[in-house]
């Protein structure tokens, strides 16, 4: 995983960087790290923690001026603890070469060992000290960067976006790229490198993409492209799309409160765009499915990972309700490991905030390799996930999530779900009663989440009694058992309290038995078809002492009369449920991880975007 920023111009270099480094942040925050020319040296300063640590750093042995010329990093670790010393950039053992990575070096130990029996000494735990290892010691045989360059990553396998720097050769960056992204940035005397382009966007308004096994050599005039055979390319810069996101928290304590208090927005604004009347169909027009395909699809199967997953789940109760298609979840990674059973009937749903979470884009890939058709969904137009479902491809529109712990983002990918349910329903011609009747409820739901959330409060008094508790399990059914899952990583994430979802049937078949008066249990038990079946799951709970909490509709006196704590939410049909069940999870997570002293927009050891596999 990880983010690589570089600059080569007439700016001083560090700000720079810096900047870069925190738009890449959501890539890893376990270390961070910048190797500059000074003159005729070649520095590297580096440090775990978060930026501002490096920024410390800087501040103390730095000034900005008169370096020009340099590349910078930020971790999420997979390779050695996130310590200084495994931080990137990393050096060859001469200190001539300076190596920032984002990807996997499979074969890591195989060349490692190679090169320990030629002498090399290594300092750090990673894969990517092989790497530099292995240009400087090509280099050595070569005499000729590229040449080293290219040598070297033929010996290389797994994945990698790398940005190399040379002592001796100040004012020049290069760039390689297998499979992890990689990004220029065209500037006017002056050039950038970025693993992707809203990194950049502050900073150029043109940039080109590198493909698969290229490097790039990058000096403030000349931006030269070569393939990993040496053989020259050119390319057309494109347009950067700039973002109208501003990092703000409005006045809240966490981007994450913001996030939460933003999801009736999200919902209406889906709404307004593609149902604005219930009297009307559902309109998206980013869609290019003829009825023929529709009416013929043999298997509708789900990608995603996380929270994602969590609203694939969701989705499939809805697409198989309405539309009768059978469908499939499935979590990216897997997939990878799985036999694709998919025809040129099949249609792939590739679900991903980021569109850049590695898992998911190679399960899509190989989905895509069987012939079937990709739709995607995701909140980033300028992303992986959108350039291979430009056929098909909805954006899910929730504007920039800041906090790594998704909310709003998993919102609306569930309303998208159900508006490409409904399309698909509509599209085959179902427009019966019950479509129409769901297409009115849902034009309700922004003002029941609105409700929900104005709750907030209420819960935090009622969550935070069980603040101290080391685990938690959540159940539901249905419709609901996404939002148990849901719920379960919520609080794991956040507060670091083990805590598991299960479908509450299956309880009594093992998860039962972690049961007692120090574990709570919180029940989703929503009016509809599973109602009587968890309520009943949850008093067999009870029997075994759990503390009880549930999310309930207002006025059920059934389950007030049974559970410690009622988290109550607006009456909502069970189809629709999740959009409100999820809500009172998100703040017992929040409120929570919040009593603990917890990180809450970058908890420990995570990662906005997972870019490894
Ligand atoms: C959710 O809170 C997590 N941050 C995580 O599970 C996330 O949903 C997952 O990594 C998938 O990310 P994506 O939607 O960007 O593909």
């Amino acid at each position: 995983m990880c983010g690589i920023v570089g600059y080569v111009g007439n700016k001083d270099v560090i700000p720079i960087l810096l900047e870069g480094l925190h738009s890449l942040e959501y890539r890893g925050y376990d270390s961070s790290g910048i190797a500059i020319h000074e003159g005729k040296n070649l520095s590297v300063i580096k440090s775990a923690g978060k930026i501002s640590k490096l920024e410390e750093l800087l501040l103390k042995s730095r000034n900005g001026n008169g370096k020009y010329c340099g590349i910078g990093h930020t971790r999420w670790a997979t390779h050695g603890e996130p310590t200084d010393n495994n931080a990137h950039p990393h050096f060859d053992s001469d200190e001539k070469i300076a190596v920032v990575h984002n990807g996997i070096i499979r074969n890591y130990l195989e060349v490692k060992d190679s090169l320990i029996k030629k002498g090399i000494k290594f300092a750090s735990d990673t894969d990517t000290e092989v790497i530099v290892q292995l240009v400087s010691s090509c280099f050595k045989e070569t005499g000729s960067i590229l040449s080293a360059i290219r040598q070297a990553v033929v010996m290389l396998e797994g994945s990698y976006a790398l940005g190399i720097i040379f002592k001796d050769e100040p004012g020049k960056i290069y760039g390689v790229r297998k499979e992890s992204p990689l990004v220029i940035g065209v500037g006017e005397t002056e050039n950038y490198l970025a693993s992707d382009s809203p990194a950049l966007s502050q900073f150029v308004d043109r940039i080109i993409r590198l493909g698969d096994g290229e490097i790039v050599e990058l000096s403030k005039e000349k931006i030269e492209l070569y393939n990993f055979d040496g053989k020259k390319i050119n390319k057309q810069a494109q347009p950067v799309e700039k973002s109208k996101d501003i990092m703000d928290k409005k006045g809240y304590k966490h981007y994450l409160a913001k996030e939460i208090s933003e999801q009736a927005e999200v919902v209406l604004h889906l709404l307004n765009d593609y149902l604005p009347s219930p009297k009307k169909s559902v309109k998206l027009d980013c869609l290019n499915f003829s009825k023929d395909f529709l009416d013929n699809i043999d298997r509708i199967l789900i990608l995603a990972c996380g929270t994602a997953y969590h609203a694939g789940l969701v989705g499939k109760h809805v697409i198989e309700n309405i539309t009768a298609k059978p469908v499939e979840v499935q979590l990216a990674s897997e997939f990878l490991n799985t036999k694709a059973l998919l025809t040129k009937k099949s249609l792939v749903i590739g679900i991903s905030q980021s569109g850049e979470t590695a898992d998911t884009i190679a399960a899509v890939k190989k989905a895509l390799d069987t012939g079937a058709t990709l739709l995607g969904i995701t909140n980033r137009p300028d992303s992986a996930l959108a350039d291979l479902a430009k056929d098909h491809l909805i954006i899910s529109h929730a504007g920039l999530e800041v906090s790594v712990c998704a909310t709003k983002t998993f919102i609306a990918q569930m309303t998208v779900l159900y508006l490409f349910a409904l399309y698909v329903a509509e599209s085959l011609g179902k427009e019966d009663k019950k479509i129409f009747l769901l297409k009115q409820e849902l034009r309700m739901v922004p003002q029941l989440i609105d409700q929900t959330i104005t709750r907030g409060e209420r819960y935090q008094e009622q969550v935070l009694k069980y603040a101290d508790k080391p685990d938690f399990v959540f159940i539901g059914r249905g419709i609901n058992y996404p939002i148990a899952l849901e719920a379960a990583l919520k609080l794991k994430e956040l507060s670091y309290i083990h805590a598991s979802g299960y479908a509450a049937g299956e309880m009594k078949h093992g998860p039962i038995a972690v049961l007692d008066p120090d574990v709570p249990v919180v029940s989703i038990v929503v009016p509809g078809d599973a109602y009587d079946r968890v309520f009943q799951n949850s008093i067999e709970a009870k029997a075994r002492q759990a503390p009880m909490i549930a999310v309930a509709v207002d006025g059920d006196k059934k389950v007030e009369s049974v559970f410690n704590t009622v988290l109550h939410i607006p009456p909502i049909i069970e189809i629709l449920s999740p959009f409100l069940t999820v809500i009172p999870m998100q703040f017992l997570a929040y409120y929570i991880a919040e009593h603990l002293g917890c990180d809450i927009d970058q908890p420990r050891n995570l990662a906005k975007s997972v870019t490894v596999e």
